[in-house]
């Protein structure tokens, strides 16, 4: 087996309680990941793509009822409720296991299963950490091998006696005879995502989509992740990582925080509209930060590919994810072209005149329904990114120089504005809200408070992370990132965009940089520093004098209205709630009622 006893033993123990046919340790091969793509193929769930159009590529359908992550069945299930907190699903965790044990118990006869030894972070990083998944689902294998770093050398870091995260997944589908299986085996009606953050477990049932099946990612590297961070003092967040370099030469490294489908792998890989500036990757999707000795805070990507949205990715969008994507990669939901290529909604202008959907139906530009999954997603390994910055696999990570969050926000949020302290930004974070994509089942659009963009993936008691935002904050030795609240999604009244965005968001990095920088100007006001008239260059964009107001104003009255909002979200953390928070809720509702007398 492997060299590490513990490894040994949870494996056994699991190949007793799931009963496969045969057990296999993954190496990370190119020969590993070939016959999970010949395993799947011959499934009928994956289909390979023109090899002269995209190379080594494939397009797989899944089952149209396991499509994004489900909140609804994502729990935390620590010993104490109130450690899971009012935002998570609680459950117990001794009742957890046993419902658990129950469905796992022969959940992979007539099935392979797979052990997948990763590593979450450069190997050897001080910042990075090991998983070994176990799965019966060769895409979850497959995709594992593009996402995190995974085989022999991951076994070899861990030695004998290192620690891991251990994660269980089934797609809860046991096979009595082969015949009989589907192209994608899931088993919705009894869904789990279960964490353990007491004992450092994950146990997912169910489902063979994203962040519901591929562990390393939201289950691990956040949720997991987010509660050893709170113990060993670091953070895991949902963030992008870019490196902006100014036409000098001078470069920042900035982490973003949006929530899902809100923008970070278009954020990650912009191309800058702004002569002589540039932008490189380090991640699109989540950041683990430690502080050094010399008090800065470093960043690593954990992750090794993108699991990127695609509808609303295309050339003038987001060219560097296409570039990207030129081969190697997995297609999932999206559409099929006629010479045997993909397409999804916002691709190109045209629709092509004929398609097969993400269903595998026909379809023509008359269609009602969408061509793609709202959901539909690529994956692919960083490396292949045009824009992937040298360093971003540099073992000390990036010092980071600023944090901004954001969301969709139709109304009152500015385009931008810059916290004055740590304490303020941590609490601009704690206010994010956004309006619902379809990264996650539920309705789209309604507004809900998405606090640093962590609401579905913070593994603990949302108010104990805050605490431990501000506590970190006020280390003595911590030179802390700057941080700035940014909203690209301001729609005007007939529900137009204000803002460009996409390249264009670069004229709002550039100010970033300069307050970073201390070469630029702000106006001071009740919620932070804003860009004076001329600080951002809004020069060549076909926008109003009217449409740049509205997205540089304080919203005096509309920020009134959300106070009681955040003040009702703040009380279901009862004592728990930061004081620092309070604080800057009362403090900002006294700077906005002076600043509405002093207009009145
Ligand atoms: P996850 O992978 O779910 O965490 O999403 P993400 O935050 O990486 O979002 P992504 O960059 O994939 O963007 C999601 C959707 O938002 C895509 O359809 C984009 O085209 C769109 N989008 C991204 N940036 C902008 C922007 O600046 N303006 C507008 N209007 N849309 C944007
Ligand atoms: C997200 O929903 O934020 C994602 C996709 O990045 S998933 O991996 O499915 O969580
Ligand atoms: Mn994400």
């Amino acid at each position: 087996m492997t060299d590490n006893k513990q490894l040994n033993h949870w494996i056994h123990e699991m190949e007793a309680l799931c009963n496969p046919e045969q057990v296999v340790i993954c190496d990370g091969s190119r020969l590993e990941y070939d016959n999970m793509m010949a395993l799947l193929k011959d499934a009928g769930v994956a289909k390979q793509l023109n090899p002269d159009i995209r190379p080594n590529s494939y397009l797989i359908r899944s089952d149209p009822a396991d499509v994004a992550r489900v909140e609804s069945r994502t729990f935390i299930c620590s010993e104490q409720p109130e450690d899971a907190g009012p935002t998570n699903n609680w459950a117990n965790p001794i009742e957890m296991k046993s419902t658990l044990e129950n469905l796992f118990a022969g959940a992979m006869s007539g099935r392979t299963m797979y052990v997948i030894p990763f590593s979450m972070g450069p190997i050897g990083s001080p910042i990075a950490h090991i998983g070994v998944e176990i799965t019966d689902s060769p895409y979850v294998v497959a995709s594992m091998h593009i996402m995190t770093r995974v085989g022999s050398a991951v076994l070899t870091e861990l030695g004998e006696d290192g620690e891991y995260v251990p994660c269980i997944h089934s797609v809860g589908k046991p096979l009595d005879d082969v015949a009989s299986d589907v192209p994608w085996p899931c088993n919705p009606d009894n869904l789990y995502i279960a964490h353990f953050p007491e004992t450092r477990e994950i146990w997912s049932f169910g489902s063979g989509y994203g962040g519901n099946a591929l562990l390393g990612k939201k289950c691990f590297a956040l949720r997991i992740a987010s509660s050893m961070a709170r113990d060993e003092g670091w953070l895991a967040e949902h963030m992008l990582i870019l490196k902006l370099t100014n036409p000098e030469g001078l470069s920042h490294y900035i982490a973003g925080a949006f929530p899902s489908a809100c923008g970070k792998t278009n954020l990650a890989m912009l191309v800058p509209s702004m002569e002589g500036w540039k932008v490189e990757t380090v991640g699109d999707d989540i950041c683990w930060m430690k502080f050094a000795d010399d008090g800065k805070l470093y960043a690593i990507n954990p992750e090794a590919g993108f699991f990127g949205v695609a509808p609303g990715t295309g050339m003038a969008t987001n060219p560097n994810a296409m570039l990207s994507l030129s081969e190697n990669c997995l297609f999932t939901n999206v559409a099929e072209t006629d010479d045997g290529d993909i397409w999804w909604e916002g691709m190109t202008d045209r629709a092509p005149d004929h398609l097969i959907d993400w269903r595998g139906r026909d379809w023509t530009p008359d269609s009602s329904e969408l061509a793609a999954h709202p959901n539909a997603r690529f994956t692919v390994s960083a490396s292949q990114c045009p824009t992937i910055a040298d360093e971003w696999e540099d073992l000390q990570g990036v010092p980071i120089s600023a944090i901004l969050f954001g969301g969709r926000r139709a109304t009152v949020v500015p385009l931008v504005n810059e916290a004055n302290s740590w304490e303020q930004g941590t609490f601009f974070g704690s206010i994010v809200s956004s309006e619902k994509t379809a990264a996650a089942a539920g309705t789209i659009g309604d507004l809900r408070r998405d606090p640093m963009a962590m609401l579905p993936f913070c593994g603990y008691n949302m108010a104990d992370y805050w605490q431990h935002w501000i506590k970190l904050g006020q280390q003595n030795s911590a030179q802390l990132p700057k941080i700035f609240y940014v909203n690209w999604f301001r729609k005007d009244d007939q529900g137009g965009f204000v803002w460009p965005g996409f390249c264009e968001n670069s004229r709002v990095l550039k100010w970033i940089f300069e307050r970073c920088e201390g070469t630029v100007d702000a106006v001071s006001t009740p919620i932070g520093n804003l860009p004076t008239l001329d600080g951002i260059d809004f020069d060549g964009l076909d926008m109003t004098d009217e449409d740049i107001a509205t997205l540089l104003r304080v919203e005096t009255d509309g920020w009134l209205e959300e106070l009681p909002l955040i003040q009702a979200y703040y009380e279901q953390f009862g004592d728990k709630l930061p004081k620092e928070l309070e604080n800057q809720l009362s403090q900002l509702r006294h700077k906005l009622e002076a600043a509405n007398q002093h207009v009145a």
